[in-house]
């Protein structure tokens, strides 16, 4: 199995490669913010819960965001891997990946992490925000707010893996396909 985190700050581009990257390798995509965009979107008692976190752009508790992705999980018994797109957020739901691929037989095999400066990733969402709807997309304090959420309590994530010898950064400037031959580099040489 290949599980692999696609790593970086919000409108890095990790959506756009992850669904490249799965036909590629073959590979389920869960992203656990389009996840929870869904159950919003169906006013599920999750969605619901989510919501007030998710338009202040702050993180959705450990416990929620933990369960939500487990059932995906579960939901594919004859995967060949996964691609995590936007999880693990915290160090809490790294372990809590950690265990449940443990549980499994299998583990992470990389964090590729996406490097984009603010000011870029700042007018890329606002570009996005003009099409994608999303309320936590269309106003720059929000979008600030979860730039400031990603360094404070994500990037941990990336050491956590650093420590297991399992993170690496990509370049994430420059054109999609381009990108995608940078991570296609990285997981190939794994
Ligand atoms: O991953 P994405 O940027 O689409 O996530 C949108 C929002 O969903 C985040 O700003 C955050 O409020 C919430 N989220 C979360 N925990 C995750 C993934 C997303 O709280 N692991
Ligand atoms: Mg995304």
């Amino acid at each position: 199995m290949i599980n692999l985190v696609l790593f970086g700050p919000p409108g890095s581009g990790k959506g756009t490669q992850a669904d490249k990257l799965v036909n590629k390798y073959n590979l389920i995509h869960i992203s656990t913010g389009d996840l929870f965009r869904h159950e919003m979107g169906n006013n599920t008692p999750l969605g619901q819960k989510a919501k007030s976190y998710i338009a202040k752009g702050e993180l959705v508790p450990d416990e929620v965001t933990i369960g939500m992705l487990r059932n995906k999980v579960e939901a594919h018994p004859e995967a060949q891997g996964f691609i995590f797109d936007g999880f693990p957020r915290t160090i809490n739901q790294a372990q809590a990946l950690d265990d449940l691929l443990n549980e499994k037989d299998t583990s992470v095999s990389a964090l590729i992490a996406l490097q984009v400066d603010d000011e870029e990733i700042v007018a890329r969402i606002k570009l996005r925000g003009v099409t994608s709807g999303r309320p936590d997309d269309s106003d720059e304090s929000i979008i600030r707010n979860r730039i400031e959420v990603y360094k404070s309590e994500t990037t941990p994530v990336f050491d956590y893996y650093e420590e297991q010898g399992k993170s690496h950064q990509v370049n994430g400037i420059g054109s999609i396909s381009g990108i995608f031959e940078r991570l296609t580099k990285v997981i190939d040489a794994l």
